[in-house]
This record gives structure tokens, C-alpha cells and sequence, in this order.
């Protein structure tokens, strides 16, 4: 029988345990193992501890020369990594002073990618979901949301969803699907029921029937879907079993309020958010997401993330990557350069890149290094991880073990 796998020594093992879901936290509240080890099997953690403690004739040993921080691999809880074409016109656009409306209306925005994700097969959209997921990896991410929502119809929405699905049996990262078919009204509807009354009718089923997903997501905006028209929707989705989460906040409020009225996962967004919704958020189960990938891409304000912790509530941060608002898709360089501006602790800024956002995503046995949870971790060539996000993304892991196997090797860090 194959023995377990010991993994170490790292200089610093951080494995992000015994910190709270909600609320501020401090660096001194950090738990660091010294000469920290790992021990697996079977894709799975069996035991957390110092190194020499857990070496045993019973194990083979994986040394790692060196001096290492080892940290849970990163989750990132909100991506549009499913898509056809590309934006570049929209940061042209932009930089000449064009709301986001009149790039929409100058047929860039959200519009411009469904047309062409649309026309991507969906053998080509699982081509570009796995070698954009392949970026992550080598970044440190092992688990990573990706929604639909740039099809808007049935057969198209079906379509992302199943590319997804595909990507996900394939690849070598855990991909959590949602549906998002609620981005916004598609320009083209041209039929005589409500376009949500045939999502919620005909496109639930199937993604139930095919397990697509089990969670369901709307942009709540002004451009988008009104806390009104978004009801039916999201309490269909419930009824169904479905988790919600919501793009909430962005430009305007409102969507928070739906996403605490729905209990929802999380709130995504919330750069508009204001002292009122910060309470209410905190008061909730509803994890705050923010996603500086879209403040940096849009050159907007960033997610209240300082006072939303302050209130008491739970932060994750994710990249949010998409060819629109979000196209740099580096999680851990965002993160960085949000904790520089929201001022976070750096314990902050990685439990809101690994157990907080595996909770945003109902996920229990990721972002944590403990036993029972994945063999997923991720190795910087650091003897302090401090240096981790002062570095804003540029210190690159040397090792990200997935599900027990060392799934990437970066050679080129100083
Ligand atoms: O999360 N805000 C709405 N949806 C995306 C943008 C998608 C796009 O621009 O293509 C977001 O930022
Ligand atoms: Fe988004």
C-alpha cells in the first residue's frame, strides 16, 4: 500500500485555521507553524503539524530545500472566465471619457461579448476556460468560480454552462459553476413571455436535470435587472434549491438589499455601497465580495473592504476576471493592491483570498489547511510571508499542489 506523503519542512506553514468568518482581523491573530509539514493521501490533508513531529517510518517524505511559506491554494469566488472574443476597444473607450452606458451604447459592454460568445463553439469556450484557468493555477488559485451569463437564451446560456462543465472534468482545478443568465436584458428578445419567465421555466430544469450548477447569480443595476424585476428570479431559484449570489452595488445600491432579503451567499461588488448597506451586510450571513479587478479596469472606487470588516462583516476578495471590467484576471496582485489602499491587515487580505472565499462559495474543504480538506496548497520562496503581498503579485509560487499532486512549477522568481 502507498504510504502517506510528507510535505516540508517550510520555514513559515500558514494554514489559515481558527480565524473567525466575520470581522477584522490582525496580523498577531495569524497562526504560523515554524518548520511546518504536511501529510497526505489520497488527495486529502491528514494531518497539519510541525515537521519533524509528523516524520515517521510509515511516510515518504517530499522535502522542500529552502527556505518556504506554504499557505492554502487560493479560491477565487467570482470569474467570468467563459467567454468568446474580446473587449480591448471598451479601455479606449474608457480612457476617452465614455460612461459605461454610452461604451454600451457604442456597442462595446456586456452586449459585445454575448455576440461573441455566441459565435465560439462550445469546444472553443472549454479551450479558453482551461488555459485561463491554467494562468490561475500558476498563480496560486486551485479552486475558481466561473459563471455564465454572456449567452442570454436558453440554448446559449445551456451552452456556456456545459463548456464549464467540460472544462471542470478536465481540468486539474476545481471549477464552481454558476448561472448568471441574469447579466442583463438581451438586446434581441424578441418573444412574448418575459425573458426571466423562460429562464426561471425552461433553463432551471435543465441545469437541475444536467447538474450544470447549483448556484444562480444577477447583476441588480439600473442597466441591468431592478430589485423588483430580479425577485421572481431569484425566489424561483431558491425554491429550487439553488444558492444565490448577487452582483450588488456597483454603480448603484439596491442589490445588496436583495442579496440579505434572499440570504444570499454572498454580495458581489459593493464599490457604491454606503454606511446603510456596510450594516446591513454585517449584520448578515452574506459574505461582502469585493473585486478590485473591476475598480483597476474601470478606474472606479474600490469596495468599502475596511469598513465592511470594521461593521463586522465577512470579506472575501476575488478577481472577477472578464473580458469587460475585469481583463488582468491576477487575483493576488488585486488583493495586494486592495489591502495597500483599503489598508488590511495582510491577514485579511489572504483569508479573504482563501477560507473566506471558499465560504462564499459554500466550500468546506478548501482554503484551509487542515485535515480532511484538499491537498491543495500553494509554496512562495519566502521566509516570511509578509513578503507575499507586499510584493502585489509579483512574487511568484514556486510550487501549487492540486489535489495531492504538484500541478505547476515556476522556475523564474528571483
Ligand atoms: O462583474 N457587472 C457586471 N458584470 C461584470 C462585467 C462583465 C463585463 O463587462 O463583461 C462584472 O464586472
Ligand atoms: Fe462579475
Amino acid at each position: 500500500m502507498k504510504k502517506p506523503l510528507l510535505i516540508g519542512p517550510f520555514t513559515q506553514l500558514l494554514p489559515m485555521t481558527g480565524l473567525p468568518i466575520k470581522g477584522a482581523l490582525k496580523d498577531e491573530q495569524l497562526p504560523i507553524i515554524e518548520n511546518g509539514g504536511i501529510l497526505i493521501a489520497d488527495g486529502k490533508i491528514l494531518k497539519v503539524g510541525v515537521f519533524d513531529a509528523l516524520k515517521s517510518a510509515d511516510v515518504d517524505i517530499h522535502h522542500i530545500d529552502g527556505k518556504h511559506v506554504c499557505l492554502p491554494g487560493f479560491v477565487d469566488s467570482h470569474t467570468h472566465i467563459c467567454f468568446g472574443g474580446t473587449r480591448a476597444r471598451d479601455y479606449a473607450y474608457r480612457n476617452a471619457g465614455k460612461t459605461y452606458l454610452e461604451i454600451a451604447k457604442a456597442g462595446g459592454g456586456i452586449w459585445d461579448t454575448v455576440t461573441q460568445t455566441r459565435r465560439a463553439s462550445q469546444d472553443e469556450l472549454v479551450e479558453g476556460i482551461l488555459s485561463r484557468s491554467q494562468k490561475h493555477l500558476k498563480n496560486g488559485i486551485t479552486t475558481i468560480e466561473v459563471k455564465s451569463g454572456y449567452g442570454l437564451s436558453v440554448d446559449e446560456e445551456l451552452k456556456m454552462l456545459r463548456a464549464i462543465k467540460k472544462a471542470n472534468e478536465t481540468s486539474n482545478m476545481t471549477l464552481v459553476p454558476t448561472c448568471l443568465a441574469a447579466h442583463m436584458k438581451p438586446k434581441d428578445w424578441n418573444q412574448d413571455k418575459e425573458y426571466l419567465e423562460v429562464i426561471i421555466n425552461e433553463l432551471f430544469p435543465i441545469i437541475k436535470t444536467e447538474n450544470l450548477a447549483h448556484r444562480v447569480d444577477a447583476f441588480v443595476e439600473e442597466s441591468a435587472f431592478s430589485p423588483e424585476e430580479i425577485k421572481p428570479y431569484f425566489q424561483k431559484a431558491k425554491e429550487m434549491g439553488f444558492d444565490i449570489t448577487v452582483h450588488a452595488d456597483q454603480f448603484t445600491t439596491g442589490g445588496s438589499q436583495v442579496a440579505v432579503d434572499f440570504d444570499a451567499v454572498s454580495a458581489d461588488h459593493l464599490e457604491a455601497s454606503t454606511e446603510k448597506e456596510i450594516q446591513l451586510l454585517a449584520k448578515s450571513n452574506t459574505i461582502a465580495t469585493a473585486l478590485p479587478g473591476a475598480s483597476l479596469g474601470l478606474g472606479c472606487a474600490y469596495t468599502p473592504a475596511r469598513k465592511i470588516l470594521d461593521a463586522g462583516g465577512a470579506l472575501s476578495i476575488a478577481s472577477d476576471h472578464n473580458p469587460g471590467s475585469a481583463p488582468m484576471g491576477d487575483l493576488l496582485t488585486q488583493a495586494s493592491i486592495l489591502g495597500t489602499f483599503e489598508k488590511l491587515s495582510n491577514t485579511e487580505v489572504l483569508s479573504g483570498i482563501t477560507f473566506r472565499a471558499a465560504a462564499a462559495l459554500r466550500l468546506t474543504d478548501c482554503g484551509k489547511l487542515e485535515a480532511g480538506a484538499q491537498a491543495d496548497f500553494v509554496i512562495f520562496p519566502t521566509d516570511n510571508y509578509q513578503e507575499i503581498t507586499y510584493h502585489q503579485g509579483q512574487l511568484k509560487p514556486i510550487e501549487v499542489w492540486k489535489n495531492a499532486a504538484p500541478s505547476t512549477k515556476n522556475l523564474n522568481h528571483d
